[in-house]
């Protein structure tokens, strides 16, 4: 009985063990099941939204029929596409079908995947993109370049069939002109009159807020809000062709977008005959002739998630949707009179159900970027042989389970359709394409917007190309070198051209020669290498920097320390001295001319070099020392407060660390200098803890005054009356003279434009990247620090000695035997340039 007792007591305990076990495993289950469960569809319009909820009551009414595959779908309304792919990007909710031109957008700017395709009737999963014109009308248009001027009506900016193909053919048989690298809408805005593109004015197509109203003159959306954007009657494939029949000349949509229209009943007394092809070589067909009269073939829409799902969340997502098409399609699939080819349909009779990863084989699409024709057949070919199996689930839906799963419930309640939106307040395709009879998975290679577009990705590539192919920048150091790389990687990542490419140059002037030898293309010069750029190497300014003045220019000051009165400007023998470096505008150029051309140092002819390592006891000057930029006698003492070890001594890069202005004030900081010679922003750019390195971190703005030319001291702010010259600011050059190519500047104003557009803000934005900042310890890497913005040259002053101005130009001069000697030549081809300037416009 003991025995029975302690038996039976054993036995509870491990029953209980083994049912707290089970329990608690349930449990964990349970919790993981309910997370991965719910599936947030985000949908952009009201009836979307209504269609949606319908969807998630049916689902809920056949749970039971779902088994494990069942998910708990909830709708979100999101306020745009842009909006919703946003959401989905951070999992806040999970799917969403996309035109082919907006997986593209989704999976490049965002990291969303496309994971299943719309089956299209005869199970094709493209379709062809047409032109479609009112019979009869425009008979003056008989190729596609007359097109240029007409009214046009486009789907929206972005779609695959409704904008990208049109804008594709029309730029490369049409004669549509590239107008901004950066921003293939103003192509199409200069080609076409008054015209219908819905988001043609969104920030995402408009970045830098030039493009004009165009492209939605005819829309007919509410103001404010409605007009031009998705919610304008005109947006969408029906409404391209709303707008065709109500206000345009063509309309660029889908081969059944016109048949759909008409079927929907929404227009009376219109019919199908109304309307034709327009091919592109010009010729009109009739409707039905699409196969011989289209602009090109568009994959179908594909429905996206997050890439952050895992391959297993993917499959079931796929194996939910399958089984939503078996209960909720009942539109026939497939009919025996292909509308594509004959050839693909053949596949059907291969198909295997229970093979689920022989779908097609598209790893000849691997290298997307460079489609070809060829490789488009084959794609049919596999298509047609391979890819028909996804339809393994189409059988179902009319085979013994479909009379099972359906019951005699069919009577008590009304069918929720999948594939079909008009009852839901007159707008078609809602949440998928009306078109669509099925749901084809997309194999798991392939689920990128590269795998799933194959060539069609090459038109969306060709659209933003642009018809200078690269930017080199030329640097002269290794930090700089790095922020290049950064600039490149972050460009690339907003599409931005021409590709930016980096070169590392030995110096400023060496830059030079490779830039006149067309090795690099542009690099960023202080005004005194403007000079030296054009004089010697004919490179011409065309951007340039702006800092607080609100015009391309700053002033030079001289900075002393406050508790040292004994340092003026009009007494500086034997002084120690800061300049941010040889032939700097603010360094040298300013303060050698001011104490020569005032008698306080001996000129020696013009060789400030000598005037000056005469004058001062010790320097930093960078690049005082180096021949290429100082051809005399070197004077080692013009180097002697110089920081930077081993090589980088006194350089004049910014591998040295006294360099540039910053470099300059920082010598005289901690280097022992009493007066530095640096532009006006420079000590309020590094005190005050706005630079957190050992030697700027205890300085204050008050510790430093200004040397005023007259002898007397200034406060800093006081640079507009205390200074030794305004100077014009640092300019990017690039080749003029024979070299000079108008198509290649302006690509390259463009690409700084929006580069700037994109990284011109002082905080690090989310590539960490700011083009005007330098990380420390660095300073005025490539472009200065104390930069607020770029503005273009205008093109009447892209010559150095027009930029710089004739108080630079006297300056120069006075330090410069070199460009004293030239002067008389200088002169002569101002002179000769300005009598050709009068002859050309009198
Ligand atoms: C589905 O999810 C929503 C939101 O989490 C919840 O309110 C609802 O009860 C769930 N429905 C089912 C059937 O699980
Ligand atoms: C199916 O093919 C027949 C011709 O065989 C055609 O008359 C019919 O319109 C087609 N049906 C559909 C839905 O395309
Ligand atoms: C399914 O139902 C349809 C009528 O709704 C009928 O014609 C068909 O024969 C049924 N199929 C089977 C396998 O019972
Ligand atoms: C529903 O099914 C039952 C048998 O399961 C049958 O007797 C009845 O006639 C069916 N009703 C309809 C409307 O088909
Ligand atoms: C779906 O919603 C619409 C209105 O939003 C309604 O008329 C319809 O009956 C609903 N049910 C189904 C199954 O479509
Ligand atoms: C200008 O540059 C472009 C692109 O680099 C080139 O295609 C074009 O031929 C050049 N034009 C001249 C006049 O050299």
């Amino acid at each position: 009985m003991v025995f029975n007792i302690w038996h039976f007591s054993a036995l509870t305990v491990f029953m209980l063990i083994v049912c707290f076990d089970r329990t608690v495993h349930a449990q964990y289950y349970e919790v993981h099941r309910t997370k991965l469960d719910q599936l947030v569809w985000c949908n952009t319009l009201q009836a979307e939204q209504y269609k949606c909820l319908n969807f998630t009551v049916a689902l809920e009414r056949d749970r039971a029929l779902f088994d494990d595959l069942y998910f708990n779908v909830t709708c979100h309304l999101g306020f745009n596409t842009e909006e919703c792919i946003q959401l989905i990007d951070s999992e806040k909710a999970h799917m969403m079908s996309l035109d082919a031109g907006e997986v593209f957008i989704a999976g490049r700017y965002n990291s969303l995947i496309p994971i299943m395709q719309e089956g299209l009737e005869g199970g094709f999963t493209n379709y062809y993109a047409v032109a479609v014109v009112k019979q009869g009308t425009i008979p003056e248009v008989t190729s596609i370049r007359d097109l240029r001027g007409k009214k046009a009506c486009f789907s929206e900016v972005g779609s695959q069939a409704g904008w990208t193909i049109p804008v594709y053919m029309l730029q490369k048989e049409g004669g549509m002109e590239i107008v901004d690298c950066n921003n293939h809408v103003k192509s199409a805005i200069n080609f076409f009159g008054k015209s219908c593109a819905v988001n043609s004015l969104t920030n995402k197509y408009n970045p830098i807020g030039d493009n004009s109203d165009r492209l939605c003159a005819i829309c007919t959306g509410k103001v404010p809000g409605g007009k031009c954007t998705s919610a304008d009657p005109y947006a969408g494939f029906e409404g391209a062709f709303r707008c065709l029949l109500e206000a345009g000349d063509v309309a660029f949509l889908k081969h059944t977008t016109v048949n759909e229209m008409i079927d929907s009943k929404q227009f009376k007394s219109v019919t199908a005959d109304r309307f034709e092809l327009m091919c592109t070589d010009g010729q009109r067909r009739p409707l039905s002739e699409y196969r011989q009269c289209n602009w090109g073939l568009v994959p179908s829409h594909a429905l996206v998630t997050s890439s952050a799902r895992t391959s297993e969340e993917r499959k079931r997502y796929q194996q939910f949707l399958m089984k939503a098409v078996n209960l909720y399609s009942s539109k026939p699939v497939i009919n025996t009179t292909n509308p594509l080819s004959d050839k693909r349909y053949d596949g059907f009779n291969t198909f295997d159900r229970n093979s689920d990863d022989k779908y097609y084989d598209q790893s000849q699409f691997k290298d997307f970027a460079n489609p070809s024709l060829d490789r488009d057949q084959d794609r049919y070919d596999r298509f047609g042989n391979t890819r028909y199996n996804g339809f393994a689930n189409i059988d179902s839906a009319f085979g013994p389970e479909r009379n099972l799963t359906e019951g005699n419930d069919t009577q008590l309640y009304e069918r929720f359709e999948l594939f079909e939106s008009k009852r839901y307040g007159g707008r078609l395709n809602l949440m998928f394409q009306d078109a669509a009879r099925n749901l084809v998975p997309i194999k798991e290679e392939d689920q990128s917007f590269g795998g799933y577009l194959g060539h069609s990705l090459g038109q969306i590539l060709e659209v933003r190309q642009c018809p200078v192919g690269r930017m080199t920048l030329c640097v002269t150091s290794d930090p700089e070198l790095e922020k290049c790389v950064k600039m490149r990687t972050a460009l690339k990542a907003q599409l931005i051209k021409p590709e930016m490419n980096c070169y590392k140059a030995h110096s400023h002037i060496n830059c030079m020669q490779a830039i006149q030898s067309g090795v690099a293309d542009v690099t960023v010069l202080d005004a005194s290498d403007v000079y030296t750029a054009g004089l010697r190497h004919d490179l011409i300014p065309f951007i340039s920097e702006i800092y607080n003045l609100g015009e391309p220019e700053y002033y030079v000051v001289a900075l002393a320390k406050e508790e040292d009165p004994d340092t003026e400007l009009t007494y500086l023998k034997g002084k120690y001295t800061c300049h941010s470096g040889i032939n700097t505008a603010a360094g040298w150029v300013y303060p050698l001319a001011y104490l020569i051309s005032n008698g306080w140092i001996r000129p020696y002819g013009c060789d400030s070099i000598r005037a000056a390592a005469e004058y001062f006891t010790k320097s930093c000057v960078p690049g005082a020392i180096s021949t290429e930029y100082n051809t005399g006698v070197p004077y080692d003492n013009m180097c002697d407060l110089c920081h930077g070890a081993s090589y980088r001594y006194c350089r004049r890069d910014a591998s040295e660390d006294y360099y540039g202005h910053t470099g300059a004030f920082r010598c005289l900081v901690e280097g022992g200098g009493h007066v530095a010679f640096v532009k006006h922003t420079t000590v309020s750019e590094n005190t005050g803890g706005k630079r957190r390195e050992w030697w700027a971190r205890n300085t204050l703005n008050d510790d430093f005054e200004l040397l005023c030319p007259d002898g007397t001291r200034a406060d800093l702010k006081d640079f507009k009356t205390c200074n030794l010259g305004k100077v014009k600011a640092n300019a990017v050059v690039t080749r003029g003279g024979l070299g000079f190519n108008e198509t290649q500047v302006n690509a390259y104003m463009n690409l700084f434009t929006y580069a700037q557009q994109y990284y011109g803000r002082k905080e690090l934005d989310s590539f960490g990247f700011s083009m005007f900042y330098s990380n420390p310890p660095y300073h005025d890497l490539i472009f200065q620090d104390a930069t607020r913005q770029l503005q273009m040259i205008p093109p009447e002053k892209r010559r150095y000695d027009l930029y710089l101005g004739g108080d630079f130009m006297r300056a120069r001069r006075i330090t410069d035997c070199e460009s004293g000697a030239k002067r008389s030549t200088i002169s002569i081809s101002v002179v000769a340039a300005c009598v050709l300037y009068l002859y050309v416009y009198v």
